[in-house]
Formats: structure tokens, C-alpha cells, sequence
């Protein structure tokens, strides 16, 4: 033969030669088609209130949060995701469902200003209880199944005021089941669930929950977050999301766990998606603040990595930075 499969005949930078090149055999891009922007809504009006350890990132009161979705929109990004940051939390987290809480009044005021905008909320208790666990406490513990009785009824409100999608993020056994059960005995079985499937005990959230103030009061999350060490458990976390009903599964931090996107992709056919959490993002950015890198080049290498170990959709405070660059 004289052509074998190996050097000097192979030479594989025949095709990185020119930018043309480069481009025609690129086996993954990111469009804004695929990106996800969070908001955190708070209430009054006129309001921007910066998150000191994610720059660029603000608490919009309604009025804001409008605007910012229109341009959002407007880059080519369909979907946001909100996090409601009530003014007042209590042990059972009944801002969560109120009906003019802070998420259903946005979810009311973004369908009517955006009709077409996808809107998908966060579904979970921590943001809500003044303990800032993700269910009520029985003993001093989260009790599972009667946080279960609490997400049926904030996802029913939240689908009753617009939402497109709800997104159960507590690491709640049943989650994803009884969300379904309860959307669907209240005549909303056309919204969907993204499902937080394999949702890590991260130090990666810290920056979120500065901007949402929902550290826990006491303890951690280890006892319902998953242990960062195991990934046959995320395997079967995400398996069992999709048998419960899950629309999209998702797997979250995302740097950290790309190994477990492609465990995500591999197994279920139906849309994945990545969390690229607010730790990741504040890492980026600090260390672009202090020049010691190129701050939108590494996000975009970082997104790229996202795309390419399987991820379909990302939930990224990148999006609209990088949909601006597209
Ligand atoms: C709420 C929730 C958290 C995040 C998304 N939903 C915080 C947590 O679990 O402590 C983190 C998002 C981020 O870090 O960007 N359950």
C-alpha cells in the first residue's frame, strides 16, 4: 500500500491550515438558538441592583427584567430562565406560590410584552424559605415528600401564569413524576419539564446564592445534592428523570461534569442541557478583571467544551455577551 495509516503520509494539520479550512471541517458550533439566559427578579420598580461577585450580572425588578428580555430576544436567544427573589421568606416558602409573587407577576408581564419569548422558571423552595433549605424541615431535616406536595403547587401557579416550562432544581426524589401529575390534573399538560436530573453539591453555586440570597441557614445540601465523587448515581438519576416524564435533562455544574453530559447524551434521546453555574461564570470573569486572561475567549472555549461532550441547550450568564459575538 502506499498510502498507510500513519506518518509521514497522515498528516492531520493538511487541515488546519487556513481559517477556511479550519471551518469547513469544525465538528461543533454554539448559535444562540442553544443558549439559555437566567434573570433574577426581584420586586419594586426601576430597579437594577448588581451582584457583586458575577459582574454584569443585575437583580431586575419587572419593569427592567422586560427590557432585558427584549433584548435578549432580540440577540436571536429564545429561552430565559428566572429565579424570583421575594422580599419576604418564611419557613413553608409561600412566596413561591403567591399568586402576585415575584415570578408569576414577571411570567405575566413577559408573556404579555414577549409572546413568543420561551420563558422557563426555576422550580424550587430555597429562594423562598427563610432557613433557605429547598423543602420544609421535619426534624431538622428536609423532608422529601412533603416538599413534593409543595412543588405540585408552585408548579401549577407558575404554569397558570405563563410559564412555558418549569425546571425542578431540588434534587427532590419524585420531583419530575409528581410535577407531571400535578400539571396535568390541573389542564396544563402542554408545559413542560426541564429537569435538573444530576444537580451536584457544588461550591460552584457561590456566587448564585449571594445574588439569591438562599445560602442554607444552617448545614448544607449534601443530604439531597449529589456527591460530586459518583457517576453511576448520575446515571441513574438521570435515567429515572426520564422514565418520570422529564421533557430535557439536565446536568449541572457543567465544567466539572462533562464527563456526565456525555453519560446524559448517551442514554437519553430527547434534548440535554448544561448548567454553566454562576461559579464557573465568576471565575471567568474575575480573572479577565485582573488581565490574566481573555475573558470572552475562554467563555466561548468553555461553551464550545459544553457543546461538544453532548450538551444540545446551555443556561449560561454568558448568553447575551456571547450571542452580541454570533
Ligand atoms: C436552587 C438553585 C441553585 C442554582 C440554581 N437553582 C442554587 C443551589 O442549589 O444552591 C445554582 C445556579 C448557579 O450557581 O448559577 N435550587
Amino acid at each position: 500500500m502506499s498510502v498507510s495509516g500513519d506518518f509521514p503520509s497522515v498528516r492531520l494539520r493538511r487541515l488546519r491550515r487556513t481559517p477556511a479550512l479550519r471551518r469547513m471541517v469544525r465538528e461543533t458550533s454554539l448559535s444562540t438558538d442553544n443558549l439559555i439566559q437566567p434573570f433574577f427578579v426581584r420586586e419594586g420598580r426601576g430597579r437594577r441592583d448588581p451582584v457583586r461577585s458575577m459582574p454584569g450580572v443585575e437583580r431586575l425588578s419587572v419593569d427592567q427584567l422586560v427590557k432585558d428580555a427584549r433584548e435578549t430576544f432580540r440577540l436571536g436567544i429564545p429561552a430565559v430562565l428566572l429565579f424570583g427573589l421575594p422580599s419576604r421568606k418564611d419557613a413553608r416558602g409561600s412566596g413561591a406560590d403567591a399568586p402576585h409573587g415575584v415570578v408569576q407577576t414577571a411570567l405575566k408581564a413577559l408573556k404579555s410584552a414577549l409572546p413568543d419569548l420561551v420563558v422557563i422558571t426555576d422550580l424550587c423552595l430555597c429562594e423562598y424559605t427563610d432557613h433557605g433549605h429547598c423543602g420544609p424541615l421535619v426534624g431538622g431535616e428536609v423532608d422529601n415528600d412533603a416538599a413534593l406536595e409543595r412543588l405540585r403547587e408552585v408548579a401549577v401557579s407558575q404554569a397558570a401564569a405563563g410559564a412555558d416550562l418549569v425546571a425542578p432544581s431540588g434534587m427532590m426524589d419524585g420531583a419530575v413524576k409528581a410535577v407531571r401529575e400535578s400539571l396535568d390534573s390541573a389542564g396544563r399538560s402542554s408545559v413542560g419539564i426541564l429537569a435538573y436530573a444530576a444537580k451536584f453539591a457544588s461550591s460552584f453555586y457561590g456566587p448564585f446564592r449571594d445574588a439569591a440570597d438562599s445560602a442554607p441557614a444552617f448545614g448544607d445540601r449534601k443530604s439531597y445534592q449529589m456527591d460530586p465523587a459518583n457517576r453511576r448515581e448520575a446515571r441513574r438519576e438521570i435515567s429515572l428523570d426520564a422514565a418520570e416524564g422529564a421533557d430535557i435533562v439536565m446536568v449541572k455544574p457543567a465544567l466539572a461534569y462533562l464527563d456526565l453530559i456525555r453519560e446524559a447524551r448517551d442514554r437519553f434521546d430527547g434534548p440535554v442541557a448544561a448548567y454553566n453555574v454562576s461559579g464557573e461564570y465568576a471565575m471567568v470573569k474575575a480573572a479577565a478583571a485582573k488581565g490574566w486572561l481573555d475573558g470572552p475567549a475562554a467563555a466561548r472555549e468553555i461553551l464550545l467544551s459544553i457543546k461538544r461532550a453532548g450538551a444540545d441547550l446551555i443556561v449560561t450568564y454568558h448568553a447575551r455577551e456571547l450571542a452580541k459575538t454570533l
